[in-house]
């Protein structure tokens, strides 16, 4: 079922301090910050040669990840996103197996324009797990 890792991500209470330091301490090439209201988050990504890394600020009130910033005040690895070549067998197929899917079960577009959904953590060993149809 699964393809490459699409990206990690990184929650951070400050996403200009982060973009900074991935830019000038690491030397990595940031994208321009992209806010996703209906995520509750505003992104970046670091482009890497084999993969990306995606920082996460929350954005708005009610923020999925704002509980993660209260328990991990620094910042922290929140998820890791697959590939999957169709994200609605996936998804049958995970349910059937018992894993349970966040929100209403309906894949919503991600940041990269592209249908995610994403798996229950503790159905995981404690990683949130995003699935991105490419
Ligand atoms: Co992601």
């Amino acid at each position: 079922m699964l393809g490459r890792i699409n990206h990690i991500a990184i929650a951070v209470p400050d996403i200009a301090v982060a973009s900074r330091a991935y830019r000038e301490m690491l030397g990595a090439t940031v994208s321009a910050p992209q806010a996703l209201p209906e995520h509750g988050v505003t992104v970046v990504f670091v482009e890497l040669p084999n993969s990306k890394v995606e920082l996460l600020e929350p954005l708005g009130e009610a923020s999925p990840i704002a509980s993660f910033l209260a328990k991990n005040p620094d910042g922290g690895m929140h998820h890791i996103c697959y590939e999957v070549a169709d994200i609605l067998v996936a998804r049958d197929q995970l349910a059937a197996g018992g894993a349970r899917v966040l929100g209403n079960g309906e894949p919503k577009i991600g940041a990269h324009g592209k249908p995610v959904l994403f798996l229950h953590p503790k159905d995981f060993f404690g990683t949130l797990i995003e699935l991105e149809q490419v």
